[in-house]
């Protein structure tokens, strides 16, 4: 899979960019506040519809514009067109000329994984950024998942408004209970199934990048133990209390370990931004295996932070990459420019929102 195009109007610093893309390594060159990382996330945009910076919409209009657009051409199997508009007064989302009704018959049309210093947040923030990193890797493998979150999450909100009162309603209370346990083993299940299949490539990435003799294991810390019906009913007392849903998915998290000992509290600085990157690394191994081909390599600055030793960890996964015609696309700036690992690809100078070939 591929990128072949990608069309922006009033994205960020961008007033206009029309450019095409082939195969393999794309280097995006240029100093700081240019417009380097404003590209990789365009292209997660068009995947995700989201942005990896975590901002919402109104955020990536240009500056004293109304709306932004971005369009692109997927080459894969076959080739998929995506527009998205989007604006205060409207939003607009069209795959192959087709307005989407269904996200689940959208997400798939692109698949990225993302490398930024914001995935350090993975190993040292809340659990809602775990959360938001398992959701996406099923929802890009599970087409119904993201309809099983919507509907969880529509049970928890009801659920919670009704808990904020007074006197809840307790029949109401219990159909969105209903709803919610009924949304909520499916994700529960399929967490689950995820954690031990992503642990084994999350410690083979992080070996490869850390030289080190650490174990890396992953596992999943669900709020439910057994039943989440049995469960959610006993923490009724405690509803009662807070005020709000104490248990279920959207309380879960992942648990990371390095020879036994919880990453977050114990591990060093670099153990985490190394396991960071080998989540990631697992990310885009895991989904290669699901679809058959990689996804899109999106790698943010995270390559020149790196030591020489700890990139050439990187190295297979790059090459696999490439001989699959897969796709990278990589921002440094001149000084971070890690030399032996782009010999070939295409350099792109950005300056100032504008995009140049480079030699
Ligand atoms: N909504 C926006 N409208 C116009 N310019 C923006 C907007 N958001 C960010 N920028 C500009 O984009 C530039 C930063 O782009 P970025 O891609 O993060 O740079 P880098 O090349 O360092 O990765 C800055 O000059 C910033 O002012
Ligand atoms: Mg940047």
């Amino acid at each position: 899979m591929h990128l072949a195009q990608l069309k922006l109007r009033d994205f960020r610093n961008y007033a206009r960019l029309d450019v095409s893309f082939t195969p393999g390594f794309q280097v995006f060159l240029g100093d700081n506040a240019q417009g380097k990382t404003n590209i990789l996330e365009a292209i997660y945009l068009m995947a995700t519809l989201r942005s990896f910076r975590g901002v919402g919409g109104a955020q990536m209009i240009r500056h004293g514009q109304k709306g932004y657009f971005v369009g692109g051409t997927v080459v894969g199997q076959g080739e998929r067109d995506i527009k998205i508009y989007w604006s205060a007064a409207e939003r607009k989302l069209s795959l192959d000329q087709q307005p989407v009704r269904r996200l689940t018959d959208y997400l798939g049309a692109l698949r990225v994984v993302v490398f930024c210093t914001e995935d350090l947040q993975l190993v040292k923030g809340p659990g809602r950024g775990r959360r938001r990193f398992i959701d996406l890797l099923l929802s890009q493998t599970h087409p119904g998942y993201l309809t099983l979150l919507q509907r969880y999450a529509g049970a928890l909100r009801s659920r919670n408004a009704l808990l904020k009162q007074r006197m809840p309603d307790e029949a109401a209370l219990d159909s969105f209970s209903i709803e919610l346990v009924k949304a909520g083993e499916e994700i529960i299940r399929l967490r689950h199934e995820l954690a031990p299949k992503l642990s084994p490539l999350a410690r083979l990435a992080y070996r490869r990048v850390s030289h080190d003799a650490e174990e890396l294991r992953l596992t999943y810390a669900p709020t439910v133990k057994a039943d989440f019906a049995v469960e959610l009913a006993q923490s009724r007392a405690r509803e009662r209390t807070f005020r709000s849903t104490l248990i279920g998915p959207h309380r879960d998290d992942l648990d990371f370990r390095l020879n036994d000992r919880p990453a977050g509290q114990y591990g060093s600085e670099g153990q985490k931004r190394t396991l960071a990157i080998a989540l990631k690394m697992a990310q885009a191994e895991y989904l290669t295996g699901i679809h058959g081909s990689p996804p899109i390599l999106l790698i943010d600055d995270v390559m020149g932070e790196l030591d020489a030793k700890r990139r050439a960890g990187f190295m297979p996964l790059l090459n696999r990459s490439e001989q699959a015609h897969g796709q990278v696309f990589m921002t440094c700036t001149e000084e971070t420019w890690p030399r032996e690992l782009v010999r070939d690809g295409q350099r792109w100078d950005v300056k100032s929102g504008i995009l140049a070939k480079a030699g």
